[in-house]
């Protein structure tokens, strides 16, 4: 039996920071209310593409496992808010990185696009037709973003992750896992005007608009991931008191400690960075992989939960049992071209673009 292990990571977080004061200065909201009811202090904006953060991610994550990009046969790509459509950005990354042997595949299961990624990567390996994968999650979410939205805009940030699974005979990586979808609750996150279903002939086509029902999705979170989160410690047969840290997708800090609740987990074995970069989608599970190594929060052996929600309503849970090395074998020096804008100044035409549309179709 072929297992998957995770043989290298990497993140990039974009360098330009924007705050709960930045937004306070062109929406009605305050540092508090985000503060109280998410946990989020501030979220980096991207000033390249998807596919830049995606390389850098990429690039890490090779170094870490000290292999060649020649040496990857598969690459899963999670994201929405990709460079382009045709060719699918997976193959912009393979292109970039001088990838050449490895199929190139999108997925787009927002939020949940790299534990998608993971749970099809692993089982690709466990069967026999890949060796070495390259998983990527991550989102541009900022590009999509209506700005004149409170409710939504407050939420998300840019940011992108990678890990790399090798096939191995040892019993780890990904031991057991579950994906699925609450289809019949999928108009609770739309993004609008970003496909063949909307009228490219209406003068609304140009402006994204977000259908967001947050407490809707907040509920279903909390019970999705905790239900799939029991089934695959059940599956492989370990207790929660086994589990030494949980890294779930972050999206508001009272969803964690509702799900660290319901589980029956400390919340202290919960890893937490939602205030750092807010919800970054299928960004968040890579990069909280990756700083929970950097910080030592995981040790050779250990089990490492995850979860994650996202539109769809997409869900899943995986057990990771580590291996034996939580250190990279080499280091990466890739990093994104430097910015010399605020993340105001990079938002400013969107931020204006969307408040005027949201002004004019509210007189109308
Ligand atoms: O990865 C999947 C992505 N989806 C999610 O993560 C969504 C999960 N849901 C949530 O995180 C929470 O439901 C939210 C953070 C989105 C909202 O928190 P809430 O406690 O459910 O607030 P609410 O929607 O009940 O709104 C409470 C009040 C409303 O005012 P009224 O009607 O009570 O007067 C809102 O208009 O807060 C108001 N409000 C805001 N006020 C200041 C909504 N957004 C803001 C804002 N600043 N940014």
């Amino acid at each position: 039996m072929h297992y998957a292990q995770i043989t290298g990571w990497g993140k990039c977080v974009p360098p330009t920071i924007l705050t709960n004061k930045d937004l306070t200065t062109f929406m009605d909201t305050t540092d508090e209310w985000i503060t109280s009811r998410t946990g989020i202090k501030e979220r980096r904006i991207c000033h390249c593409n998807f596919s830049d953060m995606a390389l850098v991610a990429a690039k890490q994550a090779l170094a870490a496992a000290n292999l060649k990009p020649t040496d990857i046969d598969l690459i899963l790509l999670g994201a929405l808010t990709n460079d382009s459509y045709c060719p699918n950005t997976a193959s912009l990354v393979q292109d970039a990185l001088g990838a050449t042997n490895a199929a190139s595949i999108d997925i787009n299961s927002a939020c949940t696009g790299f534990l998608y990624g993971l749970h099809i990567g692993t089982n690709l390996i466990r069967a026999g037709a890949h060796k070495k994968v390259l998983v990527i999650g991550g989102e541009f979410i900022s590009h999509y973003m209506d700005w004149s939205r409170r409710e939504v805009a407050v939420l998300f940030g840019d940011a992108c992750g990678a890990v790399v699974l090798e096939a191995t005979e040892e019993a780890v990586g990904l031991i057991a896992s579950k994906i699925g979808c609450d289809a019949e609750a999928n108009h609770a996150i739309e993004i609008t005007n970003l496909g063949s279903a909307f009228s490219k002939t209406s003068e609304d086509f140009l402006y994204n608009g977000w259908n967001f029902e947050g407490q809707e999705v907040f509920k279903r979170a909390v019970k999705a991931m905790s239900q799939a989160a029991g089934d695959v410690l059940a599956e492989a047969g370990i207790t929660i008191d086994q589990v030494n840290l949980v890294v779930p997708h972050q999206a508001n800090k009272r969803i964690l400690d509702a799900l660290a609740k319901r589980i029956g987990i400390p919340e202290d074995k919960v890893f937490v960075n939602v205030h750092k970069y807010g919800n970054t989608s299928a960004g968040t599970i890579p990069v909280a992989l990756t700083e929970s190594l950097e910080e030592n929060r995981i040790k050779p052996g250990d089990y490492v939960l995850t979860a994650s929600f996202g539109a769809g309503l997409t869900w899943g849970a995986g057990l990771i049992r580590w291996g034996e090395r939580t250190t990279p074998l080499t280091q990466s020096d890739a990093k994104l071209p430097p910015c010399n804008k605020t993340a105001l100044e990079i938002l400013a035409p969107s931020i204006q673009r969307y408040t005027q549309y949201r002004a004019r179709t509210e007189q109308a």
